[in-house]
C-alpha cells in the first residue's frame, strides 16, 4: 500500500500534497478528498489477490465490492464503482442510488450488487424489480421475513444466508444483531428446494481494524461451515462473501498479499477436507475503499491556559469531524502539519464549540505536541469513512458551526483536477435547512 504521509522541510505531506499550501490556497475549516486514493485502494487489494490466486492456484475469483455506507458521496461511490467489481447496499436508498450509478454506466451493467442489511418492503420490491431489470443482484436474507416475502415475489432471484456471529458460539465473538440463527438457517436451505429462489452465497461480516489473525479465522470457519454445508446440498452455491473489515493498520505497513494468500489456503484447505468446490470470494470493503482519501485540516485560531498543559484551539469542532472517535473510540491520525522543525511544546487540542467533549489529546500522555508558534495548522488523516453520515454532512452543527469547505482533487488523462465541491457553509445555508426567515 503506497505510503501517504511524508514530512519534509518541517511540512507535512500527504499523497503527495503539501498539506499547509492546501489550506493557505482554500482557506480553513477545510476538508479534501483525494479521488485517486479510493482508485488505488481498489486496485492494490485486486492485485494483491490476483498475485496470490496465482501462487496458490486458487481456481475461484476474487470480488471486490465497494460498501457505500462508507462514504454516499457521489464522486466518492463512482470512483469506487469504476475500479471495483460492484457495489454493496445498506439500505432502500442506497440500492436506489446505486441503481443511479448503473444507470450511468450501462457499460457496467453486469457488475455485481450485493444487498444487505435488515430489509422491509422498498427494499425488497427494488431489488425484484432491480433483478427483473437484468441486473446481476444477490440479496443477502438477514432475517426470515425477508425470505418469505422473496419466495412469494415468483422471479429466480440470486439469495445468500448472512450468518449470525455470535458470542454463544465463541466467548470472544462480540454479540452482533445481524444474521440468520442457525435455526433459521437449517430451515433455508431444507426449504428453498421448493421456492424459485436460488441460493448462491453465504455471507458473514465481521467488524475489523487492525487484524487479529486468529479471531479473524475463529469466525471465518464459524460461517465457512455454512458454507460448505450449503454447497453440500446446492450446486448453485458458488460464492462466499466474508464481508468488510478488511484490514486498516492505522500506520501502514501491512502485507495485503500474504493476508491473501492466508485466505485462499485455508479455503483450499478447508474444500480439500470436505471435498467441495472451492468458491468465489466476495470482500464488501467500506472503511478500505474510503477512508485515507480525505483529510481535515484547520488552523490554531487561539490559546488558552486553565491547567496543565495550554489548549490550543482550532477552527471548527473535533467532536463533529470524527464522531468514530468519539462515539466509537476508534483510533484516528491527528498531526501538526506546519513548523515541524520549531521546538515543540506540550498542549491539549479543542474545537470551537462551547462543548467540554469537543478537545484532544493523547490519553496515554496527556497532551499533545504541537509547534510551539502562533500560526500552527493540524490536519485529521484519514476522514474518508462513516464521518459523513455519522456527523450529517450538509446538516446544521454544534454550535451552528460551519461546515468545512469541501475540495476534491483527482487526475483525469493525466491532468490534475481540483474542484470546489461546496463552499464554507454560510449562516443563510443554515437558516435555510432550520426554515429560518431573515
Ligand atoms: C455487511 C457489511 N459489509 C461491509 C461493511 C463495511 O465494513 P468496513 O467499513 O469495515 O469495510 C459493513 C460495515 O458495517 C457491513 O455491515
Amino acid at each position: 500500500m503506497k505510503n501517504l504521509v511524508e514530512e519534509k522541510d518541517g511540512k507535512l505531506y500527504y499523497n503527495g500534497y503539501c498539506l499547509v499550501d492546501l489550506a493557505k490556497k482554500f482557506g480553513t475549516p477545510l476538508t479534501i478528498t483525494f479521488l485517486d486514493i479510493i482508485k488505488e485502494r481498489i486496485l492494490s487489494l485486486k492485485e494483491a489477490f490476483e498475485n496470490a490466486k496465482k501462487a496458490t492456484n486458487y481456481s475461484g475469483d476474487f470480488i471486490y465490492l465497494n460498501a457505500n455506507k462508507a462514504n454516499y458521496g457521489k464522486d466518492e461511490i463512482e470512483s469506487a464503482f469504476i475500479f471495483a467489481d460492484g457495489l454493496e447496499t445498506s439500505s432502500f436508498y442506497d440500492l436506489v442510488l446505486s441503481l443511479k450509478m448503473y444507470e450511468k454506466y450501462p457499460l457496467f451493467h453486469d457488475k455485481l450488487i450485493v444487498c444487505n442489511g435488515l430489509k422491509q418492503d422498498d427494499y425488497l420490491d427494488a431489488v425484484v424489480m432491480a433483478h427483473n431489470i437484468g441486473y446481476n443482484i444477490i440479496t443477502i436474507i438477514d432475517d426470515i421475513y425477508e425470505y418469505e416475502y422473496l419466495k412469494k415475489k415468483g422471479p429466480r432471484l440470486k439469495i445468500g444466508l448472512r450468518v449470525h456471529l455470535s458470542s454463544l458460539y465463541e466467548p470472544e465473538v462480540p454479540d452482533d444483531r445481524f444474521g440468520l440463527m442457525p435455526e433459521e438457517i437449517e430451515y433455508i436451505l431444507n426449504d428453498v428446494k421448493n421456492t424459485n429462489l436460488v441460493l448462491n452465497t453465504v455471507h458473514y461480516h465481521q467488524r475489523g481494524f487492525d487484524f487479529e489473525e486468529e479471531k479473524f479465522f475463529k469466525n471465518f470457519d464459524i460461517a465457512f461451515n455454512y458454507y460448505i454445508k450449503a454447497r453440500k446440498m446446492y450446486d448453485t452455491v458458488t460464492y462466499f462473501d466474508f464481508g468488510g473489515g478488511t484490514p486498516l493498520p492505522i500506520e501502514g505497513g501491512f502485507d495485503y498479499e500474504a493476508y491473501a494468500k492466508s485466505i485462499l489456503t485455508h479455503i483450499q484447505e478447508l474444500c480439500k477436507n470436505n471435498n467441495v468446490a472451492i468458491p468465489n470470494l466476495i470482500s464488501e470493503n467500506g472503511k478500505y475503499s474510503q477512508k485515507d482519501s480525505t483529510v481535515n485540516i484547520y488552523k490554531v485560531v487561539g490559546t488558552k491556559n486553565t491547567g496543565e498543559y495550554p489548549w490550543y484551539i482550532v477552527d471548527s469542532s473535533l467532536l463533529i469531524a470524527l464522531p468514530e472517535m468519539y462515539a466509537l473510540g476508534e483510533p484516528m491520525l491527528i498531526k501538526p502539519i506546519n513548523n515541524l522543525n520549531e521546538k515543540m511544546v506540550k498542549a491539549r487540542l479543542a474545537g470551537i464549540t462551547c462543548d467540554c467533549d469537543d478537545v484532544y489529546f493523547d490519553k496515554s500522555k496527556g497532551y499533545f505536541e504541537i509547534p510551539d508558534k502562533d500560526d500552527d495548522y493540524i490536519a485529521l488523516l484519514g476522514t474518508g469513512s462513516y464521518q459523513n453520515s455519522m456527523n450529517g454532512k450538509g446538516g446544521v452543527h454544534h454550535c451552528m458551526l460551519p461546515e468545512e469547505k469541501d475540495v476534491i482533487i483527482y487526475y483525469k488523462n493525466g491532468v490534475e483536477l481540483v474542484k470546489v465541491r461546496k463552499e464554507l457553509q454560510t449562516i443563510e445555508d443554515i437558516y435555510s435547512i432550520l426554515n429560518i426567515k431573515h
